[in-house]
């Protein structure tokens, strides 16, 4: 039988932690969310009765250290969290990440015992370029280049990000099963990002090689994210 799928909400810049509090307050059903850093302590307490997972979308490359401004895996922890987003398509093309950089976040992320989810996906013109393989490939074998320890993937193709143009089905899961074939481990879980909403997300879910969303604009609202949960 397959798993419940993985959905998580990525809140991006958005909630403050007494909005996040009353959106988890008003949820009725498991997920996961990653939330602003402000609100993730708020957010883990109200979630800890619910069955709810509660996560950051971004971590420091350190430990601890002179880094202004940067948030540790421990940190993190500490707050109740329990994923962590990493190499997020707009950490990498709005804020400059590299692979490496993305590396040593995941390896931090696993050293704290927090979940990563890498992010990956390859922008317009790469696809026009027939490239998208060639590119996955790439961010998964530096991302992940002497990272052990459970984590997760999450194919966002940057043209879906943001532009309700979702990838169909069929392109979801090819990338997935690229993917899969690359990982060479089954039992990664390997979810879908890029414009989900109500309408498209069972028909991307039924997918053999999909095993989840993350769930950006249609995350905010607490109807619209159920009604993609519940399917
Ligand atoms: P949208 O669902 O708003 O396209 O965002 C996707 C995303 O970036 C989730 O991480």
């Amino acid at each position: 039988m397959r798993k419940e799928p993985i959905i998580i909400g990525n809140w991006k810049m958005h909630k403050t932690p007494a909005e996040a509090v009353a959106f988890i307050e008003s949820l009725e059903c498991k997920a996961h969310l990653a939330v602003p850093f402000p609100a993730l302590q708020a957010a883990a307490q109200a979630a800890s009765r619910k069955g709810i997972e509660i996560g950051a979308q971004n971590l420091c490359e350190h430990s601890a250290g002179a880094f202004t401004g940067e948030v540790s895996a421990d940190m993190i922890v500490a707050c109740g969290a329990s994923f962590v987003l990493v190499g997020h398509s707009e950490r990498r093309h709005v804020y400059g990440e590299s692979d490496e950089l993305i590396s040593a976040k995941l390896k931090q992320a696993i050293q704290a015992k927090l979940t990563p989810v890498l992010c990956i996906g390859e922008t317009l013109s790469e696809r026009e370029l027939d490239k998208t393989e060639e590119v996955l490939k790439r961010q998964l074998s530096l991302g992940l280049e002497g990272v052990s320890g459970p984590f997760m993937i999450a194919y966002e193709p940057v043209w879906a990000i943001g532009t309700g143009k979702s990838a169909s089905a069929q392109m979801a899961e090819q990338a997935h099963v690229a993917i899969r074939r690359f990982l060479g481990n089954k039992d990664v879980p390997i979810l879908y990002g890029g414009s989900v909403n109500p309408s498209n997300a069972q028909e991307l879910l039924k997918q053999d090689n999909i095993d989840g969303a993350l769930v950006g604009g249609a995350s905010l609202d607490v109807k619209t994210f159920t009604s993609i949960i519940r399917g």
